[in-house]
């Protein structure tokens, strides 16, 4: 028992949100090598995986079979164990994306200091808001000149509407980066070569006072230094750990992933400063990780892309309790007592199959098509079910016909089964019936993937045709009478597979203006899924 406790209350689960090239497979890879899973940095996924065109992609995951690799990367450091949950770049960029933040505790938030705040990062950072979960900035690259750190602040303040709390400060920045001030220790720590951030770097702190630091500075920085930290002092808000918990401030960390400068002292803070496994909502109250017995629930699908194989695996975040690889569990969704097929985790780059497993834990398991996202796991003697997993706003469109008329049956099956899986959403226009399908997505390369599945899967061919919808909200009060809703000339009225309304606009100023003209709508960028 107090095994299982000391298990649990040593997980840190998060994922790492950035905009593509901020720099979030660097920090990971640095992650790593301070964890001592990996030797040499840059081996957390090849470059060529990393950075493939979307034409590349189709050969690549038929390659890899099923890619657990870019799933979650567990690894232990300084009495902690760590899982990594990867949001994918842009090529990938999907629900899924949104999907596996609901599996985080917090988030690590990588911002490029010489661009600031990038569109992706801001579309994660509204999922980790609505979570209201814990939120670290990590301001990379300061070994190329970055923007000034004031104003790199005041844009995440201005844009993300987080109160933020530096809790180190860079001097200087590309050429003349020499470090950070800890404000906390009032030390400076420089640091040595690390060969290209292939090694761990010696760190060496100095005292803000020390005569040595005169050496160390350019000409000038020392009272630059002085003046911004008495701006700082003087204006910025207090470290408030509750306020953190909240996901209300975030304290900000400035280093460079590249050549590991701040990385470690970054590593440490946040670990200190970060939860363990949070309690999670469930239809009968609030399940506590520690107190309750196994439970887990589905946030990710993932189809074998390969026809030989046509199993999917399913990725459980374990909330509550110790996983046994021989245990009965009870899929509340599906209404009956299972043993998990094949359990599988990953340890930095490894795949290997779990025997245990704890809460705050990510297990890939095989899944013959029984799971659906959102799904409960639990223990046959208590059965309840987790808040379900909303379902994130699409932003590109298409409508969807099959090549072959004659195949309707395969066609309509395929897509609604693609659909259930998660990797698409799917509308009907209003009043037209199943004739008319449009598809939404929320990374363009889920319209390739589509295609692909249709054919290989279901031997359909299917025309996408682009709809320049690019704004989606559902009607929260759904006995609203959609006929006689007055909107816009570039509004568009469909249903979800659930029957449930929404609204589609080409412009941003049309959501605004239907609200106007229908007082009493109500709309949700989140559906319940
Ligand atoms: P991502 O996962 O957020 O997309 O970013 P990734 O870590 O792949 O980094 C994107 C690019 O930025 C890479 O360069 C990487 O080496 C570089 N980079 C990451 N951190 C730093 C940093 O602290 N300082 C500097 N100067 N560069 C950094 P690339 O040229 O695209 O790839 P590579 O050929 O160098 O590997």
């Amino acid at each position: 028992m107090a095994d299982k406790t000391n298990e649990i209350l040593k997980r840190r689960t998060f994922a790492i949100i950035s905009h593509p090239d901020a720099g979030k497979t660097t920090l990971t890879e640095k992650f790593l090598l301070y964890g001592g899973a990996i030797n040499l940095a840059g081996s957390v996924k090849g470059k060529a995986t990393a950075r493939h065109a979307v034409s590349d992609w189709m050969e690549i995951e038929k390659e890899r079979g099923i890619s657990v690799t870019s799933s979650v990367l567990q690894f232990n450091y300084d009495g902690y164990c760590i899982n990594i949950l990867d949001t994918p770049g842009h090529q990938d960029f999907s629900e899924d994306t949104y999907r596996t933040l609901m599996a985080a505790d917090s988030a690590v938030m990588v911002i490029d200091a010489s661009k600031g705040v990038e569109a992706q990062t801001r579309k994660l950072f509204k999922v980790c808001v609505m979570r209201h979960i814990p939120i670290f900035t990590f301001i990379n690259k300061l070994d190329r000149d970055a923007n000034d750190t004031f104003d790199l602040l005041d844009e995440i303040e201005k844009e993300l509407g987080i109160a933020t709390c530096p809790i180190n400060w860079p001097i200087g920045s590309g050429k003349h980066f020499k470090g950070v001030y800890e404000r906390g220790s009032k030390e400076i720590t420089v640091f040595s070569d690390t060969e290209k951030g292939t090694k761990e770097g010696e760190m060496r702190e100095i005292p803000l006072d020390s005569p040595e630091l005169d050496e160390i500075l350019d000409y000038g920085q020392k009272d630059k230094l002085m003046e911004e930290i008495e701006l700082l002092d003087g204006a910025s808000a207090d470290f408030d750990q509750e306020l953190v918990d909240k996901g209300e401030l975030t304290p900000v960390f400035f280093g460079s992933a590249l050549t590991n400068f701040g990385v470690e002292i970054f590593l440490k803070h946040f670990l200190s400063m970060t939860t363990p496994p949070l309690p999670r909502k469930a239809d009968i109250g609030v399940i506590d990780p520690i107190k309750e017995d196994f439970s887990a629930f589905v946030f990710k699908i993932q189809a074998n892309m390969n026809k030989a194989h046509r199993d999917r695996i399913a990725f459980m975040r374990i909330c509550s309790g110790e996983f046994d690889a021989n245990m009965e569990v009870y899929h509340v969704q599906g209404d009956r007592k299972m043993r998990l097929s094949q359990p599988q985790q990953m340890m930095a780059q490894e795949r290997h199959v779990v025997d245990k497993a704890y809460a705050g834990d990510i297990i890939g398991v095989f899944d013959p098509g029984v799971f659906s996202i959102g799904d409960t796991i639990c223990m046959p003697g208590k059965k309840f079910a987790f808040e379900g997993i909303p379902t994130f706003a699409p932003e590109h469109f298409a409508r969807v016909r099959q090549v072959d008329t004659m195949k309707r049956k395969q066609f309509v099956k395929g897509i609604n089964q693609i659909a259930q899986e998660g990797a698409i959403q799917i509308f009907q226009e209003f009043h037209t019936g199943m004739e008319e399908i449009i598809v939404g997505v929320v990374g363009v390369l889920q319209f390739e993937v589509l295609k692909y599945r249709l054919k290989n899967e279901y031997n359909v061919d299917i025309i996408l045709e682009n709809l320049p919808y690019e704004h989606i909200r559902w009607i929260e009060n759904e006995e609203i009478d959609l006929d006689k809703l007055v909107g816009t000339s570039d509004m568009k009225k469909v249903t979800d597979l659930k029957g449930r309304p929404l609204l589609l606009w080409v412009n941003p100023w049309s959501v605004g203006m239907t609200l106007d003209r229908n007082p009493g709508l109500k709309l949700t960028e989140f559906g319940r899924s």
